[in-house]
């Protein structure tokens, strides 16, 4: 399959299932904005449960937190983010399209006569590089003035930041602790693009875990081991993860070391999470600024010192994306194609199918008390229309592990089978074994 073919795909699948549609797709849609349908709404939560449990959750060194994602503008001066959270931007004078700078298909040097528009192909019409600030700035009150400016925030970090005393304070953790959050973050991107890799609107699943000065190399390779460990368990295909060190070049002024966690997409490959040393840069400068001390007292050793901050933050949209792309497969199934997302359990949206074999003899009614049993239980699908062979492969493509079958037999000795997404085998299971059967399976 060629790999745009992949993606092409996927969008379709998305669209026609309700993973992903387009935002306000009636009136033309809006530029890299999407809104997830019922299974992408499912598949996006079950994913940020995953982290949620595993950094918070399951251990006693992280809170949780879940700051407003308007904050006093001062955050983003002490941040940097007002100065320096930019991409140089040329225009086209005369098809008015936006590029970034360094934009590969442009030809020759922006500003110059001899630079090339890569969408109409004008010469000259490129103006120089300026630099774009990529908040969005919005109005607080009634009066649309530059003290009035509030920005929506372009990361979640700086909520645990400003918080970190208040959480510090209110729940008796002692350095080294983290704080765990997943929010909305905006970002004005110039070139959004790859469906929900990059968009202008997403959600964001950060940790900053606060630490003593010269403890951080070795916090910070920890947790390196353990955020890949985190995506190699959503069974993601482990030839297609890898990191990727930050060069001085790529460097964000914040960090004295990064690595991405990088996925092999069909359009290259690309960060999915970065895990970052960012040293006691944030607190300091938010002290600077607010002009209140954030310094830690450390009873044990009676010292006061600035933690520093190992960061790990991933897009729970891009993984999403990351888990949808890996799980998608086209199996030749007796002379038809069917297509399957084959999500590890815990993900997928759907647990379970239950279909009765057919519409009469006493099998809808056993189907549906067998559905009205499963369902308080976790997430099932009633499904009675069409061939039982058309319903496996709409199960399939939503990605859901097991179907119940009630047939002649279950009517007869009240057992069902179960058939497994991924073997296509099939288990006769008695029914008053279905359900610790399933929790077995998936793992629950
Ligand atoms: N607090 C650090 C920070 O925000 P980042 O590398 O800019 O670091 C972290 O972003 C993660 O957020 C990325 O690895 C990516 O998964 C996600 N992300 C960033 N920009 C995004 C965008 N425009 N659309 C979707 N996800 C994005």
């Amino acid at each position: 399959m060629a790999d745009t073919t992949l993606m092409d795909k996927l969008v379709s699948l998305c669209k026609r299932r309700g993973f992903v549609f387009q935002s306000s797709e009636i009136y033309g849609g809006l530029g890299s904005v999407w809104d997830y349908g019922p299974l992408g709404a499912a598949l996006k939560k079950n994913l940020k449960d995953r982290w949620w449990h595993a950094m918070v959750q399951a251990r006693d060194d992280i809170e949780g937190l879940d700051a407003a994602i308007l904050m006093h503008p001062k955050v983003w001066e002490a941040s940097g983010h007002v100065a320096g959270f930019t991409d140089p931007l040329v225009d086209c004078k005369h098809c008015k399209n936006r590029f970034r700078a360094d934009d590969p298909r442009i030809k020759g040097t922006p500003g110059q006569p001899d630079a090339q528009c890569p969408v109409c192909g004008s010469r000259g019409t490129l103006t120089e590089p300026r630099l774009f600030n990529l908040m969005f700035k919005t109005f607080m009150g009634p009066v649309e003035d530059q003290a009035a400016i509030v920005y929506l925030r372009p990361e979640t970090a700086q909520g645990i930041y400003v918080n970190y005393l208040n959480v510090l304070n209110s729940s008796r953790q002692k350095v080294p602790f983290g704080i765990a959050q997943i929010g909305k973050a905006f970002r004005n991107e110039i070139t959004p693009g790859n469906f929900i890799f990059r968009t202008r609107e997403f959600e964001q699943m950060e940790m900053q875990f606060f630490v003593k000065p010269g403890t951080d190399v070795e916090w910070f390779e920890r947790w390196r081991a353990w955020r890949m460990e985190w995506c190699q368990g959503l069974g993601l295909t482990p030839a297609k993860l890898r990191f990727h060190q930050h060069g001085p070049d790529e460097l964000a002024h914040y960090a004295k070391d990064a690595f991405d966690i990088q996925y092999e997409f069909p359009f290259g490959w690309q960060e999915i999470e970065g895990v970052h040393n960012r040293t006691d840069f944030d607190l300091g400068r938010h002290q600077q600024y607010s002009g209140k001390k954030l310094e830690y007292f450390d009873q044990a050793a009676n010292e006061r010192y600035l933690p520093y901050i190992v960061e790990t933050s991933a897009g729970a949209d891009r993984v999403t994306l990351t888990v949808m792309v890996d799980a998608y497969r086209e199996e030749s199934v007796e002379g038809e194609t069917r297509v399957v997302l084959g999500f590890h359990p815990a993900l997928a949206p759907i647990k379970a199918g239950v279909f009765p074999l057919v519409k009469k003899e006493g099998m809808p009614e056993l189907a549906t008390e067998v559905y009205q049993a499963l369902k308080p239980r976790f997430p099932v699908f009633y499904d009675d229309s069409g061939a039982i062979g058309r319903r496996y492969r709409r199960m399939d493509e939503a990605g859901t592990p097991f179907c119940v079958t009630i047939d002649g037999e279950t009517v007869a000795n009240r057992t069902v089978t179960v058939r497994h997404r991924d073997s296509m085998k099939q288990d006769r299971v008695a029914l008053d074994q279905l359900e610790a059967y399933l929790r077995d399976q998936l793992a629950l």
